[in-house]
């Protein structure tokens, strides 16, 4: 039997892309190569958080783009539903593909599911058990409507099992966001060379210990300005000790200047940059003495790269980061945060190993269970 329609493959955010990139060469280079049309639904849409990782990644042009652009979580997901429902009419496709967490995956999803059009799930059966994350919301509604769930490490199926999913539904197939990382590593770029290029001296990086790498984006620390205020000042302590470079999320660059917190950055010891591209950030992080982030994707390239995370979260949905690689859970205690520094400075980080099927070939995996499940359907 052969495969009926194409497969929709949709992103639409930032973290979708290194995602759905080895996804895409992996379904071109199966014998036979597997029908695919690219969606973008427009939930990112600056150069800085899209394009340019279409550009490092080598992902082909979007097939379709749904331009939905920013909006509360109720309009953005109702436009990407709107927008995405006669995209599913016009292309009948085989399965829609949905990657991780955001409010594109789970919209995308909602819409197929009601047309009777398949669901897969790649990144399926992470949980923070933190319900107001909205991510844990998307991640526990996409799953309970998926049909083939692929999953990064065993503790997920048991999360898809305590959650009455079948585990007939569900294959461990590894990681895709480390695909990206084994293949971008050879082209990423320096740290020095994105100081450069962002007009900074990189002298600023030439501390005996290195330098530290900061994102920071989630609501429930930097929409707070008490929150992001006191994450700051421990930010400013550190950068005593350890310069650091601050890669910002749109959203955060406009609260430290709408919540008036700019004098807390002395940028002689920390540097401010847009949001990076993903080689830019590769090297960045690769070279990185500590990452200190509240972002999920940092925190499992960090451990595939071997170099030390503090996340600055009290939970995790990626628990194998901590009890294998490299990320410890500090939250935003400065004591804790503070005391972290001094040990991965005094040569006591964390060393991990990279788990299990984090080893470049998840979206060859993937894909191979994918044609033989559309086949058999
Ligand atoms: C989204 C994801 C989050 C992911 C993050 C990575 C959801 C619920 N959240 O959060 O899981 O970790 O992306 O970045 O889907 N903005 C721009 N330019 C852009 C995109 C956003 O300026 O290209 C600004 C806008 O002011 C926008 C705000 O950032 O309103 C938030 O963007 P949004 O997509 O709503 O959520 P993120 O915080 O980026």
């Amino acid at each position: 039997m052969s495969i009926s329609g194409p497969v929709l493959c949709v992103v639409g955010a930032r973290p979708n892309f290194m995602k759905m990139a080895p996804i895409l060469r992996a379904m071109a280079a199966h014998v036979p190569p597997l029908p695919v049309r690219l969606v973008h639904t427009g939930q990112h849409y600056d150069k800085g958080m899209s394009e340019r990782f279409f550009e490092d990644l080598h992902l082909p042009r979007p097939d379709i783009n749904l331009e939905v652009g920013p909006g509360t979580h109720a309009i953005q997901t109702a436009e990407i539903m709107r927008n995405f429902e006669p995209v599913v009419d016009a292309h009948k496709p085989s399965c829609v593909a949905v990657v991780g967490d955001v409010n594109s995956t789970l919209a995308c999803a909602l819409v197929a599911v009601k047309k009777n059009v398949p669901v897969v799930h790649i990144e399926a059966g992470l949980r923070s058990y933190d319900r107001t994350m909205p991510e844990e919301i998307n991640r526990i509604l996409t799953d309970q409507i998926s049909d083939r769930l692929y999953i990064t490490e065993r503790t997920a199926g048991d999360n898809l099992a305590r959650e009455g999913i079948p585990s007939s539904r569900v294959c461990f197939a590894g990681n895709v966001m480390i695909d990206s990382v084994f293949l971008g590593r050879k082209n990423a770029r320096s740290a020095k060379e994105t100081l450069q290029s962002n007009n900074v001296n990189p002298v600023v990086l030439s501390h005996p210990l290195g330098y530290g790498v900061v994102t920071l984006h989630r609501p429930s620390n930097v929409d707070h300005p008490e929150i992001l205020r006191a994450l700051l000042r421990v930010l400013g302590e550190v950068a005593t000790k350890l310069p650091l470079v601050l890669a910002l999320h749109p959203r955060t660059r406009s609260n430290i200047d709408s919540f008036c917190l700019s004098d807390l950055v002395d940028t002689a010891r920390m540097v401010l940059l847009p949001p990076l591209g993903y080689l830019e950030m590769l090297g960045l992080m690769a070279g990185a003495t500590v990452v200190l982030t509240d972002s999920g994707g940092l925190q499992e390239e960090t451990t595939a790269l071997g170099v030390p995370c503090l996340t600055l979260r009290e939970n995790t949905e990626r628990p194998i980061t901590v009890e294998q690689g490299t990320n410890i859970l500090v939250g935003r205690d400065r004591s804790v945060i503070v005391g972290a520094i001094q040990e991965i400075l005094a040569g006591r980080g964390k060393r991990g190993r990279v788990p299990e099927f984090w080893d470049g070939h998840a979206a060859e995996r993937i894909t191979a269970d994918l044609y033989q499940w559309l086949k058999q359907k």
